[in-house]
């Protein structure tokens, strides 16, 4: 897959394309899931308004798609809007709900030339009319793209997500489908936003927070994690690049033991 890289025309240095091609196939994440942290400080060390660390973010964003494309990612979760960022200033949160519109309106063409996928998680109907319509319009007319899932979570809260999830399992106890006794992991992966997605393989978070912000509690139960100081508007090709490669020299273990210890 990565010497396929090497022969396509792209404006990466050499050195990053030659790194890239060097990842061990087999061992690539199929799921990286990222908290964009930092477009705040990011801004401010530049005594500028916070919104401007969002749109500069925004140019990340549209950088490391493009680059876990490359790469091979199959999904690329972008924790975006999360239920608690509503407590921000209305200025801010305006901003960051036109944001989507701005972001998709002009890079849709590339995401279709790319044949990405965007798909979205979160509570949706409690987004403003504009931005909702601009996600749907977007999972819309990329439905039928089958490379790289780009999910976005967008007034995404995870125990929203659990709460929602217990209540439809209960629901169907109500209805006699199920028992309490039958309730399993597998009930519960069903009913979250990421049923359809693979668990992410790898979680990064930039900015120097070490922390989750209610981000996919069930699902990162056997994630690798990684955390950077990068600023997310600093985050570039060669931040994702050394992140899968630190992501290869991991031992997942899932409890049991490996190799020599096997035996
Ligand atoms: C991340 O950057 C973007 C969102 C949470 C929407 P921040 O806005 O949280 O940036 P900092 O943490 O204040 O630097
Ligand atoms: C987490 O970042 C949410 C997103 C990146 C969308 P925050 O900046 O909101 O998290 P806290 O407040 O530092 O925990
Ligand atoms: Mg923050």
């Amino acid at each position: 897959m990565f010497k396929k890289l090497l022969g396509k025309k792209s404006n990466k240095s050499e050195a990053i394309l030659q790194r890239s091609a060097e990842l061990v196939d087999e061992k690539v994440p199929s799921h990286i899931a990222i908290i964009m942290d930092g477009n705040g400080r990011w801004a401010k060390k530049r005594a500028m308004p916070r919104i401007a660390g969002h749109h500069e973010g925004m140019k990340t964003v549209r950088k490391i798609t493009r680059y876990a494309c490359d790469l091979g990612i199959d999904v690329l979760t972008l924790y975006a809007f999360s239920t608690e960022n509503w407590k921000r200033p209305k200025s801010e949160v305006e901003f960051l709900m036109g944001l989507p519109e701005q972001f998709l309106n002009s890079f849709l063409p590339e995401l279709m030339e790319r044949n990405i996928r965007v798909q979205m998680i979160g509570e949706e109907q409690n987004l403003p009319k504009h931005t909702r319509n601009a996600l749907i319009k977007a999972i819309d007319t990329t439905k039928n793209n089958t490379g790289l899932i780009l999910n976005f979570a967008m007034n995404y809260g995870s125990r929203a997500e659990m709460v929602m999830a217990m209540q439809e399992i209960m629901r169907e106890v109500e209805k006699g489908h199920l028992t309490i006794d039958e309730i399993n992991e597998t009930h519960v992966d069903r009913y979250l936003m990421t049923s359809h997605l693979p668990e992410p393989d790898l979680l990064i978070r930039t900015s120097g927070e070490v922390r989750l912000s209610n981000f996919m509690l069930w699902q990162l139960a056997y994630t690798e994690f990684l955390f950077t100081d990068t600023l997310w508007p600093d985050f570039d090709e060669q931040c994702l690049l050394e992140a899968v490669q630190e992501y290869q020299k991991r031992n997942r273990r899932y409890g049991g033991l490996e190799g020599e210890d096997e035996k």
